[in-house]
C-alpha cells in the first residue's frame, strides 16, 4: 500500500514538482489547485499515482468536497503538503487592505483550514505529517515584500505551535523554507512591484531598485525540484526536522540573520538589493 499525500497548489511551480517527485518516489498523490485543467496532465505521470483534485484553499466547501472525494476512495491521508500561495508585493503603506486580506486568506487562513480539515484523520491514525511551505522571507522580511513576508512569518509561528500540539498524537510538522526558486511566482511578484515602481508614488524609486534586483535573482534561481526533495525528506525521515532551508546558500543568510544585530542585517540587505545607493543621495 502506498502512503497518500495531499499537495495544495500543485498546478504550477513548486507544488507541481512536489507532486511529481513524491509520486515517482512511490507516494499516492492527490494534487490539488483551482485550475483543474493545469492538473489534468499530471494523471498520466508516475504510473498513474497522481489524482488531480479541484480545491481552493480559501473556500471551506471546496476543501470539504476535495476531502470527501479522497475519503470516498477509501484513503486515509498520511501527509499534507501545504504549498498553495500567492505573493502580494509593494510598500506596506501603500498596499490596499483588501490585498493584505487576499494574502492572508491564501497563505495563512487557507493553510490553517486545510490542516484543520485533515488533522482528525491523522490523529485517529496516530501518525501523519504536515509539511508547510514557508519561505526565507518567513525569517528575513525584505522591503516591498512585507505583506508576503509577514504571512510567511505567521506560517513559522503557527507551525511551531502545531508541532508542539501534535507531538503526542504521532503527527509531525515541518516547515520548508525556500529561497528564490525559479517558478512563475517570480513573474507574479514582478507584476506587483511594477505597480509601485512605475506608479510615481513616494516609494517608486526604491521599488524600482528593488524590482531590478528581484528580476536578476528569480530567473537564475534553482529549479523547484530541490524543494520537492526537501519535502520528501520531511515526509520520510524517522525524525523529521522542524525546518528545512533550500537552497544551501539561504542557510547562510538565515544564520547571519540569527547571529547579527538587526542594524547590520539591514545594511547587508541594502547592499545586496542595491538600495544602499538610494540612501546615499536620496535621489537614485
Ligand atoms: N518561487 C519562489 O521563489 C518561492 C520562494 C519561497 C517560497 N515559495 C512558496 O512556495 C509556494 C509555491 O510557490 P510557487 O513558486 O510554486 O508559485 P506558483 O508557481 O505561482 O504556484 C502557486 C500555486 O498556488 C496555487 N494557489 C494559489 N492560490 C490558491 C488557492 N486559493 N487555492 C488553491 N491553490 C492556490 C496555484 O494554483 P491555482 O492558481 O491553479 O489555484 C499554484 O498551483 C508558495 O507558498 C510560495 O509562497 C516560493
Amino acid at each position: 500500500m502506498h502512503q497518500s499525500v495531499l499537495v495544495t497548489g500543485a498546478s504550477s511551480g513548486i507544488g507541481e514538482a512536489v507532486a511529481v517527485h513524491l509520486a515517482h518516489k512511490g507516494f499516492r498523490v492527490f494534487a490539488s489547485a483551482r485550475r483543474i485543467e493545469k492538473l489534468a496532465p499530471l494523471s498520466s505521470l508516475a504510473g498513474g499515482r497522481i489524482t488531480p483534485l479541484a480545491m481552493d484553499v480559501t473556500d471551506e466547501q471546496s476543501i470539504r468536497d476535495a476531502l470527501e472525494t479522497i475519503a470516498g476512495q477509501g484513503v486515509t491521508l498520511f501527509g499534507l503538503v501545504n504549498n498553495a500561495g500567492v505573493s502580494v508585493t509593494g510598500p506596506i503603506e501603500e498596499v490596499p487592505l483588501e490585498e493584505w486580506r487576499r494574502q492572508y486568506e491564501t497563505n495563512v487562513f487557507g493553510l490553517v483550514n486545510v490542516a484543520r480539515a485533515v488533522l482528525a484523520q491523522m490523529r485517529d491514525a496516530g501518525r501523519g505529517r504536515i509539511v508547510n511551505i514557508g519561505s526565507v522571507a518567513g525569517r528575513i522580511a525584505p522591503p516591498f515584500l512585507g505583506v508576503y513576508a509577514s504571512s510567511k512569518h505567521a506560517v513559522e509561528g503557527l507551525s511551531d505551535a502545531l508541532r508542539r500540539e501534535l507531538a503526542p498524537h504521532g503527527v509531525k510538522v515541518s516547515v520548508i523554507r525556500p529561497g528564490f526558486i525559479n517558478t512563475p511566482f517570480g513573474d507574479q511578484e514582478q507584476e506587483g512591484l511594477a505597480r509601485y515602481a512605475d506608479g510615481g508614488g513616494p516609494y517608486a524609486d526604491q521599488a524600482r531598485i528593488f524590482k531590478a534586483w528581484h528580476a536578476r535573482g528569480h530567473p537564475s534561481a534553482p529549479p523547484p525540484v530541490i524543494v520537492a526533495e526537501a519535502v520528501h525528506k520531511a515526509l520520510t525521515a524517522a525524525r523529521p526536522r522542524s525546518r528545512y532551508s533550500v537552497p544551501a546558500q539561504s542557510i547562510g543568510m538565515l544564520a547571519l540573520r540569527n547571529l547579527l544585530p538587526s542594524a547590520l542585517v539591514d545594511r547587508i540587505l541594502e547592499r545586496i538589493t542595491g538600495l544602499s545607493a538610494y540612501k546615499k543621495d536620496g535621489q537614485t
